[in-house]
């Protein structure tokens, strides 16, 4: 099935008439055309240089790098003064019964105050700071006040661990740690300021805390290290000027293996990236309503909650809560309540709300959608035409757009006035993004109608500059196993119209609700415990989630437990040293695990036993214990 792109192409920011220079343009000569796309910024020096870089070892990325500019006063200073009275944010609370609109004018007074308590708790340029907090306004104002000072901000997401926030601290050196006394969400509180406080056990690093009373429960403080958050609006703080290559945040992402990774974004060149996709990919204009869900501890609420729409001087909402509470027709109400026009979410909330049910649509309207957007996992046929049907009542182009944490903005996409649309696929290349299918050596597959892996050939201004303090680290994931190109660890097809269709991670790496968990990672947690000894964990489909956890799980031999005890033991380990995002759906305790006669785990097996696709699995002769597959396949069938 192909939906046609709507007819008035002319009203959208990108049309058939401008479409194909511009095409040509980023095509013909990249380096001009982003140094153009980066007069869309303000800059105290503007740039002579566009793109350097290099994608043969050593690997070096750099963009716009003799200019300076301060990524704050592009996204709050020069609205306040042209637009001070528009709506920068609106943000809504958990219980749905509050809104609060903020002012770009009020955003600048914010920032400028929270900029202002930093500096005073002696944050200087290039100090990392962890912001730990909930989805409230004053998480916008500590992100843009430290980019004001020129800190480098690391946001971790509310549903991580102390265990987690702890790695993060101290693999960044974070002085300060900035929190709510707790976050609130889908009803439930969020313990963050206690989170912190455990944290700070395991690390010496942090000398600050910084804690915004969110709501009324008061929480202990640690005499000397705490500091209850009051705003002072007495000085005016200036911005710095900060080089376009001087780091703006470091964002941690899971790998296939190891503990997760410090993504590092510098200034202008993911500022010009992340606002200039979110202008032209969404189609925002001036009176645009846009809302985006992601949380602001994932890369989709970096760019495009906060530093891609306010860059562009948008107004942009922030939500509190989550899809399905108090009840499904939560983002429906939202939606008519603020008239927003363009919308962005993620298919795990798309699938959970059909399976909610029609009924829940039915007491809104939605008609001042004009745009959906869809992140984080390929989106499934079936979800596809819910949205586009049901949700946006055929009248609105779905953007399924692909892009990664490392990417810093969206690579492939439709755009809502060029594109015919096809469910689930992420369709063309933005402006100036080359990707390539690559086969298992390394080639490029030329053919149109292909499948590979899922590389880039050339750079682009939003992309990491390296992994934060292990620049080897940076160079061996993405860039060693297939020597001149950034390899993203997803596989795509390719179809006769060359339009792009994700498949998903060719690595391991899960994709649970659109969040990344490399499943090393839950290995190492599940066995924390010594009554475990060894654990192997594979994804397997979720009518959801997209993708569900099994661990499988070896148990010591000297263990006391029952099964159900081993199982909350794995729990607890899991939700203690990652958090509660990484709950596994299915545990199940064997006697082993298949093996080759050197020692290396069989995914691939387990895998198969996981989607019951028995008949896949093929010659297990070569493994040292070919019998263990049976015992394995028995234990999950009769928990089924
Ligand atoms: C997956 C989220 C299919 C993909 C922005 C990628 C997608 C990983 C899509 C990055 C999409 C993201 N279609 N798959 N439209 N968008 N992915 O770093 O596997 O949290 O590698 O960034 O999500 O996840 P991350």
């Amino acid at each position: 099935m192909i939906y046609s792109k709507p007819e008035q192409d002319k009203n959208f920011l990108v049309n058939s008439t401008n479409y194909q220079q511009l095409h040509q343009q980023a095509f013909a000569d990249p380096n001009a055309f982003w140094l153009e796309m980066a007069k869309r910024l303000e800059w105290i020096k503007f740039p002579t240089t566009s793109g350097n870089w290099q994608f043969q070892k050593p690997i070096s990325i750099k963009w716009f790098e003799d200019g300076l500019l301060n990524v704050a006063t592009n996204c709050v200073d020069r609205h306040a003064k042209a637009t001070p009275e528009k709506t920068a944010i609106l943000w809504v609370n958990d219980q749905g019964a509050k809104t609060v609109a903020l002012s770009y004018s009020e955003l600048l007074k914010e920032v400028n105050a929270m900029a202002h308590v930093l500096q005073c708790l002696g944050v200087q340029k290039g100090d990392r700071v962890i912001i730990y907090m909930p989805m409230i306004l004053e998480t916008a104002y500590a992100m843009l006040a430290c980019a004001r000072i020129g800190a480098i901000h690391s946001v971790v997401f509310g549903g991580f661990s102390p265990e987690s926030l702890a790695g993060r601290i101290e693999d960044c050196g974070a002085k300060i740690v900035i929190t709510a006394n707790e976050g609130v969400r889908g009803g439930k509180t969020i313990p963050l300021k206690a989170n912190v406080d455990t944290a700070l056990l395991q690390t010496l690093q942090v000398k600050k805390v910084l804690v915004i009373n969110g709501t009324t429960t008061s929480v202990p403080m640690v005499v000397d290290r705490d500091v209850v958050y009051e705003p002072d609006y007495s000085k005016t703080v200036d911005p710095v000027a900060m080089n376009a290559e001087d780091p703006l945040f470091i964002l941690y992402t899971s790998g296939s293996t190891g503990k997760p990774k410090g993504v590092l974004h510098t200034s202008g060149g993911y500022l010009t990236y992340a606002s200039l996709t979110q202008q032209w990919i969404f189609d925002c204009k001036e009176d645009d309503v846009y809302w985006c869900t992601a949380d602001v501890g994932w890369i989709t609420g970096h760019s495009y909650v906060i530093y891609g729409p306010l860059a562009n001087g948008a107004t942009t909402v922030m939500f509190e809560g989550v899809p399905n509470y108090p009840k499904p027709d939560r983002l429906w109400k939202i939606i008519d309540d603020l008239k927003v026009s363009i919308f962005y979410t993620a298919p795990t909330a798309i699938r959970s709300l059909m399976q909610a049910g029609d009924e829940w649509l039915q007491t809104t309207t939605r008609d001042s959608l004009r745009i959906l957007g869809s992140v984080g996992e390929p989106i499934n046929q079936e979800a596809w035409e819910w949205y586009y049907q049901k949700v946006g009542k055929t009248r609105c182009p779905i953007v399924d757009t692909w892009w990664q944490t490392e990417t810093g903005g969206i690579l492939i996409t439709p755009l809502p006035g060029i594109n015919n649309l096809k469910p689930s696929s992420a369709t063309t290349p933005f402006f100036g993004i080359q990707p390539v299918l690559l086969n298992e050596q390394g080639q490029e597959v030329h053919e149109k109608a292909a499948e590979g892996r899922l590389a880039l050939k050339a750079s682009w201004p939003g992309q990491m500059r390296t992994v934060y303090g292990d620049h080897a680290r940076f160079e061996e994931t993405y860039f060693s196993q297939f020597p001149g190109y950034y390899f993203s660890g997803d596989g795509a097809k390719r179809d006769e119209d060359g339009d792009y269709w994700i498949t998903g991670r060719v690595d391991d790496v899960l994709n649970v609700s659109g969040h990344r968990l490399g499943t090393a990672e839950i290995e190492t947690a599940a066995t924390h415990d010594h009554s475990i000894i060894e654990t192997a964990v594979v994804g397997f489909p979720h009518a959801i989630k997209g993708e569900g956890i099994m661990v499988f799980a070896i148990p010591a031999g000297n263990t006391v437990h029952k099964e159900e005890e081993l199982r909350s033991i794995i729990r607890g380990s899991i939700r203690s040293q990652i958090g509660p995002i990484a709950n596994p759906d299915e545990i199940h305790i064997v006697k082993g695990l298949p093996k080759t006669r050197s020692g290396k785990i069989m995914r691939r097996i387990l895998r198969c036993i996981a989607r019951s696709e028995f008949e896949k699995i093929g010659d297990v002769s070569t493994l040292a214990d070919p019998l263990i597959v049976e015992h394995i396949i028995e234990v999950v069938c009769a928990k089924a």
